[in-house]
């Protein structure tokens, strides 16, 4: 009798060190490895190409520094200048931060440094030009081979039927890629439309308390995921730019204003909270505590 529980001790001690596999870790946690995709929440970089100290830019951090401290899900504007395609501000006027494909580079150099790790981008086609125009970017990236593809095909992938993070990063496709308007996935499978599975909160907000969560683009809601636009404009000779000044307040765990509090609003009228955050300035504020938060971690 002794002797079978020691041995059935031994077999359970065996079990638990592989079959838990103490080493995953998928997105910095080992809680979201057993999570369908679409059951994270994700704090994300608005206009994650536009970096600097400009009243423009969204961002301090480069692309390479918004991976390096945590960010997974990246928000980036696309404009055609001279027929290739560019990471532009409404206009490649006001702001152009270099090719499509550079931006793209970063993400690859990261996915290649760090294999347990799920990124999310999502383009703006803001000249509403061919798919193919961001399938060539994403194939002078070298992403071909990290494009995460549904297992539905062509067909939109119901919101229940994500892999969960531990799946997609055995499979190797890491990399989530939407666009928001112009993918067609009979052309290109791994191009997703973002519509399909997200609607977004509204944008360009200027009071302080964010007050709402209506559904502003991608109705209808159901069966989708939402985006809540958690970035603060203020408004300089007419001009909105992102308020810098209270960034800290706006990206907060908690508080007036802050990403919980807006959070908190939109779960209560949805019953679940936004998969994806779009924030400028993620080195202010407290993004990744935030982000723990929502997913009821700390
Ligand atoms: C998790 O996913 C299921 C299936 O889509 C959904 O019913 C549930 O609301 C989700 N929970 C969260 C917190 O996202
Ligand atoms: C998507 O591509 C298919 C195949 O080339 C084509 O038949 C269809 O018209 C395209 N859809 C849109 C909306 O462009």
């Amino acid at each position: 009798m002794l002797r079978q529980l020691s041995s059935l001790t031994a077999l359970l001690t065996v079990a638990l060190a592989t079959g838990t596999n103490a080493q995953q870790i998928c997105n910095g946690r080992a809680e979201y490895c057993s999570l369908i995709y679409s059951n994270i929440s994700q704090v994300a970089s608005h206009d994650s190409a536009f970096v600097g100290l400009l009243p423009t830019e969204n961002q301090h951090l480069s692309v390479a520094d918004q991976l390096g401290m945590g960010i997974r899900f990246l928000q980036g504007q696309t404009h055609v200048e001279n027929g290739a395609l560019e990471m532009c501000h409404t206009t490649c006027f006001e702001e152009d931060a270099g090719s499509t494909a550079d931006y793209l580079s970063n993400i690859k150099t990261f996915l290649d440094a760090n294999p347990n790790e799920v990124v999310t981008v999502l383009l703006t086609n803001g000249d509403n030009v061919d798919p193919s125009l961001f399938d060539t970017a994403l194939s002078q990236a070298n992403l071909q081979s990290y494009l995460f593809v549904p297992s539905t095909g062509s067909g939109v992938l119901p919101i229940g039927d994500w892999p969960t993070l531990s799946e997609i990063i055995s499979s190797g496709k890491r990399l989530i890629f939407f666009l928001d308007y112009g993918a067609n996935t009979s052309r290109f499978p791994y191009i997703l439309d973002e519509f399909s599975y997200f609607w977004e909160t509204p944008f360009d907000t200027t009071d302080k308390n964010f007050p709402e969560c209506t559904l502003d683009r991608g109705a209808p809601a159901a069966g989708k995921m939402y985006i809540m636009n958690h970035f603060l404009d203020v408004s300089i000779f007419g001009i909105d730019v992102p308020d810098v000044a209270l960034a800290g307040r706006t990206n907060a765990v908690s508080g007036d204003g802050s990403i919980g509090s807006q959070a908190a609003l939109c779960e209560s009228m949805y019953g679940f909270a936004p998969k994806g955050v779009l924030l400028d300035y993620v080195d202010m504020g407290d993004p990744m505590g935030a982000q723990l938060a929502l997913n009821g971690l700390s």
